[in-house]
């Protein structure tokens, strides 16, 4: 089932999510084939659990787009462990549609997550995968890309936000 993405503006995008507890449920299995269908309708290669309205740390990824079965990601309660290098490069999200920007990330990391069943598993990114593990890493902690934009930059894309909004074209 496709579900409806949460724009910016609502709070929860901007809210500490809580830790999964229960593993291995027919609603967390669920809730993840939901992601994946609602994140490959959108055409996005990531998209974390406060983007449907859900508080948990949980997101998806999938930086070849559905054209790999092997590229699919479920990452439960994941942490960065190790960050390497830098990279600069343009950056976009599903609930803020209509605006990229260059944000610097780390070029390099190794994130910690639980798999559906719980398990702990270790997952290494470079280039794309290592800004998608962090852009949504990011989102479980109430974290957006703007927040990594210099003060102008983000002030500008807030007040064009606003104004949309106003429009009713949010
Ligand atoms: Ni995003």
């Amino acid at each position: 089932m496709v579900l409806n993405i949460v724009k910016y503006g609502d709070s929860i995008l901007e809210t500490e999510c809580a830790q999964v507890t229960r593993f291995n449920t027919p609603e967390l299995r669920k809730l993840i084939d939901d992601m994946f269908e609602t994140m490959y309708a959108a055409r996005g290669v990531g998209l974390a659990a406060p983007q449907i309205n859900v508080g948990q740390q949980l997101t998806v990824i999938d930086t070849s787009s559905g054209e790999d079965p092997t590229a699919k990601l479920v990452l439960i309660n994941p942490k960065i462990v190790k960050r390497q290098g830098q990279q600069i490069g343009e950056e976009g999200c599903l609930s803020i549609p209509g605006f990229r920007e260059d944000v610097r990330r780390a070029a390099h990391v190794t994130v910690q997550a639980q798999d559906v069943e719980g398990n702990s598993f270790e997952v290494n990114g470079d280039e794309l995968l290592a800004r998608a593990l962090q852009h949504e890493i990011d989102h479980l902690h109430g974290i957006l890309f703007l927040n990594h934009l210099s003060p102008l930059k983000r002030d500008l894309i807030r007040r064009k936000i606003k104004k949309l909004h106003k429009a009713g074209e949010w």
